[in-house]
């Protein structure tokens, strides 16, 4: 069964092959309306659950339009009002929905609850975001990177801010992919380090430096996110606030970077906390190209998934 339910437990050739795939169809789509079908539908007469334990905006509009291109058709479900919410077990409803549905996209809380599904659906599922990684974004990340500036195999990337799930899976896409990270944050949020050693274990070049300054110098490309994640508690908001003030992201600190370096943030941003509006909108910003790319590269995922 192919769930796609992180980079590091998807090999470097299958993460290879839904790259190449998801750019193809980029590629094909060029200025096609989006309600406009595919070619080719790879999906057509298959139905796809995608369900929702916390807001998103990018992921369940990507989703549902990339499957519609697809030819196949959607449900999206809120983890509220499915039986999920009251008592019913994650291994329950995933035998249940895989007798209804051809493939199961879920954002939720805990990583047990993604695991769950995959173990007991008989049908492929995908990761759409839980507390500790996201994978779908990276692989519209490394898309963007790769359709700006070729390969990213070799790279510097530098993550500034919060070690959270997005950071965990740009380090296991540097494991994967052959690219070098550099965290940059205060020690209490660093990224998990079991993660780290997986990807130095595979080669990849992943340093903690505590100055940003000095970690962007020579990066090819700078990203950052949300100080405060969905599953972080408020309570925790000011705190961090304070404790990540020195990362953010501005003209000074993209300055130190290569000149042609660029900037990703996968959004939902807070303009002028993680990131500058003059970062965000200035000439290293490829932010409106990664949101996208999420569109292709999980058309490419649920292909791949589906063996379609
Ligand atoms: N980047 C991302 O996953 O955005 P949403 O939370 O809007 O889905
Ligand atoms: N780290 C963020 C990513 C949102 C897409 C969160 O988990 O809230």
């Amino acid at each position: 069964m192919n769930h796609f339910l992180d980079i590091n437990k998807t090999s470097p050739a299958d993460l290879r092959q839904i790259l190449d795939t998801a750019q193809a169809m980029k590629t094909a789509r060029h200025g096609r309306p989006k309600g406009t079908p595919d070619d080719d539908q790879p999906l057509k007469g298959h139905m796809v659950a995608l369900i929702f334990e916390k807001p998103s905006t990018r992921t369940r509009v990507s989703f549902d339009v990339g499957v519609r291109q697809l030819g196949g058709e959607t449900m999206v479900l809120s983890g509220a009002d499915l039986q999920l919410g009251h008592g019913e077990t994650i291994a329950d409803t995933a035998r249940v929905l895989s007798r209804y549905v051809d493939l199961i996209m879920i954002r939720t809380f805990e990583e047990q609850t993604l695991l769950d599904m995959a173990e007991h659906a008989t049908v492929p599922v995908i990761n759409g975001l839980t507390n500790r990684s996201h994978p779908c974004q990276i692989m519209a990340d490394v898309m963007t990177y790769e359709e700006h500036r070729g390969p990213i195999a070799g790279k510097k990337v530098v993550w500034s801010g919060d070690g959270n799930n997005v950071c965990a899976s740009f380090i296991h896409a540097a494991g994967q992919l052959g690219f070098d990270l550099t965290f940059t944050g205060p020690e209490t949020l660093d990224p998990e380090m079991g993660f780290v050693q997986e990807a130095r274990a595979k080669g990849s070049n992943i340093v903690i430096e505590r100055d940003p300054a000095k970690a962007v110098n020579g990066a090819d490309l700078v990203v950052t996110d949300t100080w405060v994640s969905m599953h972080d508690p408020q309570s925790a908001r000011e705190r961090r606030h304070n404790q990540l003030r020195g990362y953010q992201v501005n003209d000074a600190l993209m300055a130190q970077a290569k000149g042609d370096s660029l900037f990703m943030h996968c959004l939902p941003a807070h303009r002028d906390d993680e990131a500058t509006s003059s970062v965000m909108d200035g000439p290293h910003s490829v932010i409106w190209d990664e949101a996208e790319n999420r569109l292709h590269a999980q058309k490419a995922i649920m292909r791949w998934c589906l063996g379609a």
